[in-house]
């Protein structure tokens, strides 16, 4: 085959050319040899192959000390040299007419029309030139894009929210919650050298719940999209756990709705056909009560009946019953048109989207999406654009977007044990039958099958089972994809291991870890053939598996060597610096964060200087508990250069990650810190003793080995700004050239 393990090479015409049509910097494969490098050493036009090593430069160095692992301090920890600030917490005003936020559960419903959301996820800066349009040579003005994934009903309403008999009573409760999911657009300056919000910006703006959305792509008016708000099935009404997110070569944001399926209600099955049922059960819309049970407040006000899908008129047009398969897309925004409606692209797919990244473009070539499906189980993806790129389309907004999002190929991914994989595609010409959960049983032959039944396409293509994908990231050097595989608790038993999910075992000293599963996650990654992103194989092998601090010498857990200035759990966060081409991974984790042997420590981002698949070498892994034993063989790569940069507060989530051009700046989610108050995990905790108080405990900086006893106000998720002390790029004196 043409792929060379250990030498990846791109067509030197490729490179040149890609250079020239597209001023964009991410459109440039990279590597230890710049663009002008090569133009010096006569080598540009040659017409020849020319090695291009993202490895290879011995300048390209960490430049910091790690910071340790975090038990008790409830506050960020960076490593010496670095400093972070507080930007865009939950509440905040995004106008000067909307008042501070008092966080005590008294503002009004109406107001989280112009303040912050909860929950701050995936989330991505676009700099922004002098004519309001994106330009990826500013950085210290721009628009950021936020996600707010889901809430802490405890900490929103005065004293919580307030249910009786399981039903939610308090009308403005529920509306104040609609608000708080969504989107942020925010513009951002830097002043005075630390970035903050412009509240005079006319970009600013909520997208909620309630905000009107275009249906876009191959189910726009499919019978099955028709609902009460629009009969004829071209628009929906807002989007919903908002988990990571992607941008577009052509400067706007996605949006990825993740776990939509649990806020809807079904109270029963009444005149569901056969598919709908075993669509239903393979995407989870089988909730008795919904999440937030916000339809129980009113079944005559839509604004709550529309999260019930169950059947209770003559037709589509006349209840909610296909709501639910209005969400599971990517939504396009277009940061730079505050008044355009959102758009839900339904041909890259409908699953529990986790994010989706674009592989470095090419003027001629299509435009190629990766994206996750995160749950235990379930599948990569890869969306392949009908039309091929056209540098002309950069801020073309979302006319661009109909250009390239609205027709493709959908793929899913298959890795074989040999190291090699493939795309598997999803098409509408799929037939027979496959089998849902709750013994159901769904038959493909409807149009819609690939985009609305994703999931259940790729069951019958026999796609590979993954830990929990989660995000993924391309190495802007090389062009190599990696993805998180955050863990997986219940679906990865000893027997059902494999080269590219390898690990099942119990965790030590943990009181939540007896069961068989790869409690700590790992990331995999894989080179495309000829380092073409529309490929249909490819080769892979896995960077880094999760380890925690007591399963040092343990050697089929700790298969990547990890130290004390890299133990990681649950990967989940993933980025590649467009400037350094630094790697940061960041943790969702709820293992190493609860340990009980005192070695446990807080969620964290580490940065990360990788190499290319194959760098590495064949291992086998032995699984063994109880009476259960397989080996299986894998490919485990050289971690290089792991450390981790920073620690977060009590009972958070460190998610969401983008930088500022000039690689100086990089923002960072610090997601519901002190979530679990009040719940069992936290015995004596309360909405007045929380588990966390940060951002009001310890703003930043602080020394990990003291613990923060102060805590007065209620936890805030929120947006942070860590810079180097000394202004300089963010994790090395090196930059791609
Ligand atoms: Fe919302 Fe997959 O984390
Ligand atoms: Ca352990
Ligand atoms: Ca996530």
């Amino acid at each position: 085959m043409s792929n060379d393990m250990n030498n990846p090479s791109v067509h030197f015409e490729d490179v040149l050319k890609k250079a020239i049509d597209n001023p964009a910097r991410r459109n440039i494969l990279r590597g230890g040899l710049g663009l002008s490098a090569l133009s010096f050493l006569g080598l540009a036009g040659c017409g020849g192959d020319t090695i291009v090593n993202a490895a290879a430069n011995p300048a390209n160095a960490l430049n910091f000390t790690a910071t340790p692992l975090n038990q008790s301090y409830d506050g960020v920890s960076v490593a010496n040299g670095y400093k972070v600030e507080l930007l865009y917490k939950l509440g905040d005003p995004i106008n000067a007419t909307t008042s501070a936020y008092l966080n005590n559960g008294s503002e009004t419903p109406a107001s989280f029309d112009f303040r912050s959301g909860d929950h701050h996820d995936g989330m991505y800066f676009f700099g922004m030139g002098s004519n309001s349009k994106w330009s990826e040579s500013v950085s210290d003005k721009g628009i950021l894009c936020i996600n707010h994934e889901a809430i802490t009903p405890l900490f929103l309403h005065a004293n919580g929210p307030t249910p009786a008999t399981g039903n939610r009573t308090v009308p403005d409760e529920v509306q104040k919650e609609f608000r708080l999911h969504g989107v942020s657009v925010v513009e951002v300056n830097k002043v005075n050298g630390a970035f903050q919000v412009n509240l005079a910006s006319p970009f600013n703006r909520r997208i909620t719940t309630l905000t009107p959305m275009d249906i876009a792509g191959p189910l726009r008016g499919h019978d099955l999209l028709k609902t009460k708000y629009s009969p004829t099935g071209v628009m929906t009404r807002g989007t919903v756990n908002n988990c990571a997110s992607g941008y577009t070569p052509w400067g706007t944001y996605l949006t990825c709705e993740e776990n939509y399926a649990g806020y809807f209600k079904r109270s029963n099955v009444t005149g569901r056909s056969p598919n709908e049922l075993a669509s239903e059960a393979r995407n989870g819309l089988t909730s008795s009560s919904g999440r937030e049970r916000w339809t129980s407040v009113s079944t005559a006000d839509d604004d709550y009946n529309r999260w019930d899908i169950t059947i209770t008129g003559a037709s589509a047009a006349d209840d909610f019953r296909n709501a639910g398969n209005t969400y599971g897309f990517n939504v396009e925004i277009d940061p730079f048109a505050s008044g355009s409606t959102p758009k839900k692209r339904t041909a890259m797919g409908r699953f529990a989207h986790e994010g989706a990244w674009v592989a470095p473009v090419t003027v001629g070539k299509p435009v190629v999406f990766y994206m996750g499906c995160d749950s235990e189980g379930e599948y990569i993806y890869k969306f392949v654009s009908a039309n091929n790129w056209r540098a002309s389309d950069i801020n073309g907004g979302l006319a661009a977007g109909d250009r390239y999002l609205d027709a493709g190929k959908l793929y899913v991914a298959k890795f074989n044990e040999n190291f090699t994989g493939q795309w598997l595609e999803l098409t509408v010409s799929l037939s027979g039958t496959v089998s849902a959960p709750s013994s159901t049983t769904f038959t493909f032959g409807d149009a819609s099958d690939p985009y609305l039944n994703t999931r259940l396409c790729a069951d019958k293509v026999g796609a590979t089972k993954m830990d929990r994908p989660e995000w993924g990231a391309v190495n802007p050097a090389n062009g190599e994809v990696y993805f998180t595989l955050t863990n997986s608790r219940s679906k990865r038993p000893v027997a059902d291991t494999n080269a590219s999910n390898p690990r099942s075992y119990t965790d030590n000293a943990s009181g939540t870890g007896s069961t068989a599963g790869n409690w700590n996650g790992h990331i995999i990654r894989w080179r495309e053939n000829n380092s073409n992103p529309a490929a249909l194989t490819f080769d892979w092998d896995i960077y880094v598996f999760g380890a925690e601090s007591d399963d040092l010498n343990n050697a089929n857990v700790n298969l990547s060597g990890l130290t004390a200035e890299n133990y990681l759990s649950s990967p989940d966060g993933l980025w590649f610096s467009e400037k350094t081409g630094i790697m940061y991974i960041q943790t969702d984790d709820g293992q190493f964060t609860n340990e009980t042997d005192g070695q446990g420590t807080t969620c964290m981002l580490l940065a990360a200087i990788p190499g290319q698949v194959g760098d590495g070498s064949s291992v086998a892994v032995v699984n063994t508990v109880g009476a259960a034993t397989q080996t299986v063989t894998t490919r485990v790569g050289k971690v290089g250069q792991l450390k981790r940069l920073l620690t977060g507060p009590l009972d958070c989530e460190i998610t969401g990650i983008t930088e500022t051009h000039d690689g100086k700046a990089l923002f960072i989610n610090i997601q519901h810190p002190g979530e679990g108050t009040g719940s069992s995990s936290y015995p004596g905790t309360s909405i007045s003793n929380p588990v966390s108080s940060w951002p009001y405990s310890s703003t930043g900086n602080g020394n990990p080995a003291t613990p923060t006893t102060a805590k007065s106000g209620r936890p805030r998720s929120a947006t942070i700004v860590l810079t180097r002390i000394d202004g300089g790029v963010i994790g090395t004196d090196f930059t791609l050239s």
